[in-house]
């Protein structure tokens, strides 16, 4: 299969056979965008352009399985921003049609809920269901209960910020560049996570999440300690409540649901912190933590094209006519 990922912000195609990752090419446009210290649609769409048949091409090399061998094509088409979404759809339609094969779109989110079950280099690990899944990127804050392949039901959410953007909006607050959460991560390292206090705001029901307030915590601490903040230390602090919430708060929510396997997915998943204290106290608590290698974690066709393939398998198939949507719910049951 041929997978193809152009929703945002990184230009990406895959190669793979079953659940093998051949190939997985990423070319990501946060140099681009850094300028702006946000994405900038537009600009996405035709750093997209210019990326997508280099992008496809060196995916096909790398996996030594030329077009010829490539038995389907599956392509995110939902949800994302329009303009950089018909990109792919568009390479991915005229490959289909030149070599007369079936097309699948996918939903990005479906995408993510797979990533932690690629087979990638050392990486393979087969689902458990019902399972959890947290998704945390910078657009989402998701809580989903797998009960089988491809069945979801959203159990809980964010009821503001999403994670990504507490990271990104705090990295801003403190003069950190973009993406923020790499920015904190990094500077974290040399910094104290209990040199200042910040909120972790945790609403009853283990099925949500708030993290508007920090934001707000993070703006008063720069304001109030002026010139003699240290950087790194606020920078810990702020890693440290973002991702203690998510830590609790999923252990939380799979416990709720009396459910064994916790699959955390997500740009935000990348962090080094939120994996290794969710490992830990998933371990004391008996719940299994599943995260796939951080290249799986942010934005990937491999993700792509293990979805695109599970979707082709329960029958689903698509025509030239594939739409993309700027916003869509999670994928109907098969
Ligand atoms: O999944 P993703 O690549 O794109 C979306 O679909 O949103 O997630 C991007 C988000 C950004 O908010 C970025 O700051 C965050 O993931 N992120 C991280 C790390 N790497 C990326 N946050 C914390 N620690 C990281 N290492
Ligand atoms: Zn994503």
């Amino acid at each position: 299969v041929l997978a193809i990922e152009t929703s945002c912000d990184e230009t990406s195609a895959a190669v793979l056979v079953g659940r093998t990752v051949r190939a997985n090419i990423v070319s990501s446009q946060v140099d681009l965008h850094a300028q702006w210290g946000g994405v900038v649609p537009e600009a996405a769409a035709r750093a997209h352009v210019e990326a997508i048949l280099p992008v496809i091409e060196l995916a096909l090399r790398t996996s030594e399985i030329p077009l010829e061998g490539i038995t389907a094509i599956v392509v995110t088409n939902r949800p994302g921003l329009v303009g950089a979404l018909s990109v792919g759809v568009t390479a991915a339609k005229t490959l289909a049609a030149v070599r007369g094969l079936p097309l699948v779109g996918v939903h990005h989110l479906e995408g993510h809920m797979m990533s932690p079950w690629a087979w990638v280099d050392d990486h393979a690990v087969d689902p458990v269901y019902p399972h959890l899944g947290l998704i945390v990127s910078g657009g989402h804050t998701e809580l989903v209960l797998v009960s089988a392949p491809g069945r979801y039901e959203l159990v809980g959410e964010t009821l503001d910020d999403a994670a990504g953007e507490a990271f990104d909006k705090s990295a801003r607050v403190l003069g950190l560049g973009y993406p923020g959460g790499v920015a904190i991560a990094r500077i974290a390292e040399n910094g104290n996570p209990q040199r200042y206090a910040l909120p972790r705001a945790l609403p009853k029901d283990p099925n949500h999440f708030s993290f508007s307030g920090l934001k707000t915590a993070v703006l008063r601490l720069v304001e109030k300690e002026g010139a003699g903040i240290c950087v790194p230390d606020a920078a810990a602090s702020a890693q440290a409540a973002i991702t203690d919430v998510l830590v609790q708060k999923a252990l939380a929510s799979a416990d709720y649901h009396n459910v064994r396997q916790l699959a955390v997915v997500g740009g935000v998943a990348a962090n080094t912190r939120l994996r290794t204290e969710l490992q830990r106290e998933g371990a004391r608590r008996g719940i299994a933590v599943v995260v796939p290698p951080p290249a799986l974690c942010t934005d990937n066709a491999a993700m792509i094209g293990l979805a695109g393939s599970f979707r082709l398998a329960t029958g689903s198939r698509d025509g030239l006519g594939l739409e993309t949507l700027p916003n869509a719910p999670l994928p109907p049951n098969p």
